[in-house]
């Protein structure tokens, strides 16, 4: 294999890896935001979701969710507690938390808070943290301080004194009163960078270390809901938490691989969030908007074009709220949330996995409203599920015809598929739409939505596909694994990157794949042939290289498919090495191998240094490995 520096087969864009953030599997609410209270503030489904009355002070009547109704609409329900003569332990509520409980750790310092209105003060809050036996990990006491008889904030911080994964909360009511309380939060304090009400910081660390170009969000198909009114709106997901009005998670319906009665998107975590965690990442951030249609799996509910410009506003007040400055409308807004500085949104999606006539329809009026007013950004249209299909062919002429900047293409198949489509951008025209390769991930079962675990077989179909996307960087210019993140006790779509329970984390086999093109992207492609050609599938082989003209360094990434180990020489042409030692990192196993929890490091890779003859490289390929080489020059 001769790889060759100095014939440059075109740019690697700073964007090339990057990562695909939706709220599924648990991702958000009971995932990265950090909030520990299931159904804060009791606008769930069913007002007592996640919440049990305890003791026998409480009667009939004692504890009753009030509704505001239109009088506020955001956040109408809250919970109003009457207690007579009752000491700790008499009245009360249990919170159960997320899936499988609160993740509670010892010495780790919690914080409660709550909004309350004292109707008849008197009553002081005693919290509780227990494990699965009714043991006290940790307590606080709240006493209201305000008496102005209107809504305040106040909150208590305590440690754990022991650690527990399935934890719950308990309240207990101590005296005599009647006390309103809304928005009743827990939050740990080893948030990412310690931000009050912020967000699992070991979650993001996985994110941060991956270095990823941009971060798309929020979504997939909560973007478009199961319906219009369920579609995600980010206006309604900014300013003071409390006003953020939550929607069901388009995730709990019955199309749903796992059902989940009580998935709700609480917008803790909204647009202000995913700004500032793209920029703490140093990724560009990826908003992708409703375009005026429903998740089409589901229904074909759209809005009738003549009532499209409010959907196209969110959108250009979108631009506003990233980039304008503190005194335009939606600039201001950003700014008093605390960020004066624009966000430089660059990219913008343009509906999520929508087709038909009506896409295109829908799309064109985004264009044509998003280019005059803002004709730098970048925008995103989506050519759907099914790459091998007629429904994907007609979106991409359509798009590519109405001048689309990037097409976003999606592809859940089988290790096969990915093998067989490693060359899939050979033929890409270079000077037309840039390709996003959105969301991937080979699936054992060879379905869209799989329930199969992330297993090397398809890491290693990825890696050999990713090669693939890494030679034709010259048009792929952007590509994110899906989905990112899964929770061990409640998930409804596997394959996923990155898995956690309440109290760890790992990174699956391809979590690691992903990492290392990421963290190894280089600036240029480079050529790497064998007898002249590209390869790609040759002896089970898949091949791509890059230079990195930063740090003065030649990387190659080479993937044996096959079940022997295989002897290849790499040799490097077009620079002056500097030293005679290479850099090796190697990925391999069982095709059926996988991390877990217990195992979460069984794939994932080990470095050596190997040694050149001259300016070769003699290498031995383990069966089912991903082997990258990396070499310095001058
Ligand atoms: O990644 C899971 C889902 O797959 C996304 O929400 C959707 O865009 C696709 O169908």
């Amino acid at each position: 294999i001769v790889v060759n520096a100095a014939k440059s087969e075109g740019k690697i864009s700073p964007t090339m890896w990057g990562v695909f953030f939706e709220d599924i599997n648990m991702g958000a609410d009971g995932g990265i935001y950090a909030e520990m209270v299931k159904n804060r503030s009791f606008e769930f489904l069913k007002p007592l979701m996640g919440w049990s009355v305890k003791g026998d002070k409480i009667k009939e009547g004692d504890l009753l969710v009030l509704n505001r109704q239109d009088a506020q609409l955001a956040n109408p329900r809250f919970l109003r507690a009457t207690i007579k003569d009752a000491a700790k332990g008499q009245a009360g509520l249990t919170n159960e938390g997320f899936k499988g409980g609160m993740g509670i750790k010892k010495d780790l310092e919690y914080e409660f808070s709550l909004m309350y209105r004292q109707q008849s003060p008197g009553i002081t809050l005693h919290v509780e943290l227990v494990d699965e036996q009714n043991n006290i990990l940790g307590t606080g006491v709240l006493k209201p301080t305000d008496i102005s008889g209107k809504w305040a904030k106040q909150e208590v911080n305590f440690k754990a004194g022991t650690t527990a994964a399935k934890a719950k909360m308990n309240i207990w009511f101590e005296g005599n009163g009647v006390l309103d309380m809304d928005m009743i939060s827990l939050f740990p304090a080893d948030t990412w960078k310690g931000r009050k009400k912020g967000m699992r910081a070991d979650m993001i660390q996985m994110l941060a270390d991956m270095k990823p170009g941009f971060i798309r969000f929020p979504g997939g198909c909560i973007v478009e809901g199961t319906d219009l009114a369920n579609r995600y709106q980010w206006k309604k997901t900014i300013g003071p938490i409390e006003e953020r009005q939550l929607i069901m998670n388009r995730w709990n319906t019955e199309f749903a691989h796992r059902p989940s009665p009580d998935y709700f998107q609480t917008f803790g975590l909204g647009f202000f969030e995913y700004f500032q965690l793209a920029e703490d990442i140093g990724a560009e951030p990826l908003p992708i908007l409703n375009c005026g249609m429903a998740c089409q799996f589901n229904t074909a509910e759209v809005v009738p074009l003549d009532q499209l410009d409010p959907y196209v506003q969110d959108a250009l007040d979108l631009i506003e709220f990233a980039n304008g400055d503190a005194s335009s409308e939606w600039g201001k807004v950003r700014a008093s949330m605390g960020h004066a500085e624009p966000f430089n949104l660059k990219y913008l999606g343009v509906g999520n996995e929508n087709w038909g006539p009506q896409y295109i329809e829908r799309a064109k009026a985004f264009q044509k409203a998003i280019k005059a007013k803002y004709p730098k950004i970048n925008l995103i249209y989506s050519s759907g599920t099914d790459p091998d299909s007629d429904r994907f062919h007609f979106l991409d002429k359509e798009l590519r015809t109405m001048g689309a900047d990037i097409i976003d293409e999606h592809y859940y198949r089988s290790p096969e598929w990915f093998l067989k489509n490693a060359s899939r951008y050979d033929s890409y025209d270079r000077k037309g739409a840039k390709v996003f390769a959105g969301e991937y991930a080979a699936h054992i079962d060879g379905k869209t939505t799989g329930s199969n675990r992330n297993i090397w077989q398809a890491a290693i179909a990825e890696a050999a596909f990713m090669t693939g996307l890494e030679r034709n960087a010259a048009v792929v210019n952007m590509a994110s694994y899906a989905p990112l993140f899964a929770n061990t006790e409640g998930w409804q779509w596997a394959p996923d990157l990155i898995w956690v329970d309440n109290m760890n984390i790992y990174g699956t086999p391809n979590y690691y794949v992903q990492k290392l093109f990421s963290t190894n992207k280089g600036t240029q492609v480079a050529s790497a042939l064998a007898a002249g050609k590209s390869v790609s599938g040759l002896d089970g082989l898949y091949v791509s290289a890059v230079v990195d003209s930063m740090k003065k360094e030649l990387i190659v990434k080479l993937v044996n498919t096959r079940d022997t180990e295989q002897n290849k020489q790499v040799s490097f042409e077009g620079l002056k090495l500097v030293g005679s030692e290479a850099q090796l990192t190697v990925l391999k196993g069982h095709l059926t191998d996988q991390n877990t929890i217990d195992k979460p490091l069984a794939i994932a890779p080990t470095q050596a240094a190997l040694k050149l003859k001259g300016k070769t490289a003699a290498l031995k390929l383990p069966a089912n490995s991903f082997v990258m080489l990396k070499v310095s020059y001058k």
